[in-house]
């Protein structure tokens, strides 16, 4: 059976790890022809070889780019539709964090953290359009989070960018909407991906500990996310299957932004 990105070619940011890998994993599952791109090389490239030995024909192009600027952005792009021969899909994850109460918000971190969650999504989307409205039937699919919309304290910044997103996937989902391309968001809630689990190791905190400690943050399972379980969801959107969906904001949040 056809899997259900079968010939398309899909770009997924920060598919080094994590939700990205995830995502990558899946679509070359469903048939996809992927680039992951990220600025993390050794990562990236051992994402790609873990698919590609895993996953049966799986074509996988793994790219280095700091997204953040624009030219790299238009490189990376233009690499994936040359080299897999289109691009139908992309799906923006890159994304950095950044831990600083709003009241001491330093530019330098304004700096890094619009330039990666915001404007690395507006530079892949822009550079990506004429290949999606080219290749007929595009969909782009941006990662915000569930504190896109929720509040909260000691992350402000990190929020900021997650609302952005949403606004920017609104805007780009009515202009592009005459040109045959999709727009979505998904909002995850605290899914268990490499970042967290060496960040926890850093404070003396081991991955057990870590799955357990979010019984009553994490909405209603008491749990947290696995990559596969928000990989499914931005699937979903990036197929054919939500073709009557675009500007949508999907909360993969087990509850959380209901309670
Ligand atoms: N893990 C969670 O709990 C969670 C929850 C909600 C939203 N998110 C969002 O999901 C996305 C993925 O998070 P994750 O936890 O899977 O892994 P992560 O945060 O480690 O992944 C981000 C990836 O982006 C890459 N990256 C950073 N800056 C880049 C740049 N300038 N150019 C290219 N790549 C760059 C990193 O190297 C990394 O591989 C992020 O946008 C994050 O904000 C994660």
């Amino acid at each position: 059976m056809p899997g259900r990105m079968a010939g398309r070619v899909a770009l997924v940011t920060g598919g080094a790890g994590g939700i990205g890998e995830a995502t990558g994993r899946l679509f070359a599952e469903e048939g996809a022809a992927v680039a992951l791109v990220d600025t993390d090389r050794a990562a990236v490239e051992a994402a790609s070889a873990g698919i590609v030995r895993d996953v049966a024909s799986a074509r996988v192009l793994p790219l280095v780019a700091d997204l953040a600027q624009e030219a790299e952005a238009r490189r990376a792009v233009a690499e994936t539709a040359a080299r897999l021969g289109a691009l139908h899909c992309l799906v923006n994850v890159a994304g950095v964090r950044v831990y600083t109460p709003l009241a001491e918000a330093e530019p330098k971190d304004w700096e890094l953290i619009l330039g990666v969650n915001v404007l690395a999504t507006a530079y892949c989307c822009k550079a990506a359009l004429p290949h999606l409205r080219a290749a007929g039937g595009g969909t782009i699919v941006n990662v915000s989070s569930v504190y896109g919309v929720l509040g909260r304290a000691g992350m402000g910044q990190y929020d900021t960018t997650k609302a952005a997103v949403l606004g920017f996937t609104r805007a780009l989902a009515v202009e592009e909407a005459p040109h045959g391309i999709r727009v979505n968001a998904v909002c995850p809630g605290g899914t268990i991906t490499p970042y967290h689990i060496h960040r926890a190791a850093q404070r003396g905190v081991s991955e057990q500990q870590l799955r357990g400690s979010r019984a009553r943050d994490n909405g209603l399972f008491g749990r947290w996310a696995e990559p596969r379980e928000v990989a499914y969801p931005i699937l979903f959107l990036a197929c054919a299957e939500s073709s009557f969906v675009t500007g949508t904001t999907l909360l993969v949040d087990a509850g959380k932004s209901i309670l």
